[in-house]
């Protein structure tokens, strides 16, 4: 899929208030820093649509930009950063449950990993209550590029093996690194044939 148009539509902290829920949606979510807005200005060939920052806490809000006019990519707050305090980071918790939980044209959420790190127990539990709750996701690992090939290619396997132990089925999974532009066709293909099965669904 080509991305022709990329545009920021607005921000908010409430779901209700989000853009009406006609065009298929698709959000990414994860630790604060692990690059979730990096991968959207990588995504979109835009490098300054989603505001990126070395400092983990950047995004806030739900923040909605639409694609081709067809689409949305969210860009959302990050969980688990630990130098905010902890009634801010509740109430991140609760305006990123509330959209997840709610939003009706969300049609699959990417949780993104940093491919560097080993399973944590932060993100299993994240991916537990949204199978738990019967959202669709899949795994996005960020940041492909710090990694040799070999040693990204055992950090998946490792990651595989974790989830095997928890998950009767494995999540689709892709590599990505912001800065070498890799994986963005294969999650473009991705969402392209949501798209098209969303497009079928219509009257
Ligand atoms: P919050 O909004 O704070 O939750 O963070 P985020 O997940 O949106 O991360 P963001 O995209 O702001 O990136 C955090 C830092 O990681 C920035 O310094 C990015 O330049 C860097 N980064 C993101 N993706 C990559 C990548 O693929 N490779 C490398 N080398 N750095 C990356
Ligand atoms: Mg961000």
């Amino acid at each position: 899929m080509k991305v022709q148009d990329a545009r920021y539509v607005m921000s908010n902290s409430d779901y209700l208030k989000c853009p009406s829920p006609e065009l298929p949606e698709y959000a990414f979510i994860g630790r604060s820093n692990v690059g979730k807005s990096s991968l959207i200005n990588m995504l979109t060939g835009k490098k300054a649509l989603a505001k990126t920052s070395q400092q983990p806490g950047k995004t806030q809000l739900i923040n909605h930009f639409i694609i081709n006019d067809a689409w949305y990519l969210v860009d959302l707050p990050g969980y688990g950063y630990a130098k905010v305090s902890k009634s801010e980071r509740d109430k991140w918790e609760k305006m990123i449950n509330d959209y997840l939980y709610n939003r009706t044209n969300l049609i699959c959420t990417f949780v993104l990993i940093d491919v560097r790190h080993s399973a944590m127990a932060v993100d299993l539990e994240f991916m537990s209550q949204l199978g738990e709750a019967g959202i669709p996701f899949h795994i996005i690992f960020t940041k492909a590029d710090k990694l040799k090939p070999g040693q990204v290619a055992n950090q998946v396997e490792a990651y595989k093996a974790k989830l095997a132990e928890l998950w009767e089925e494995i999540p689709p999974m892709f590599v990505t690194s912001a800065e070498k532009n890799e994986g963005r066709d294969a999650v473009l293909k991705a969402i392209q044939t949501y798209n098209d099965a969303f497009q079928n669904t219509q009257p």
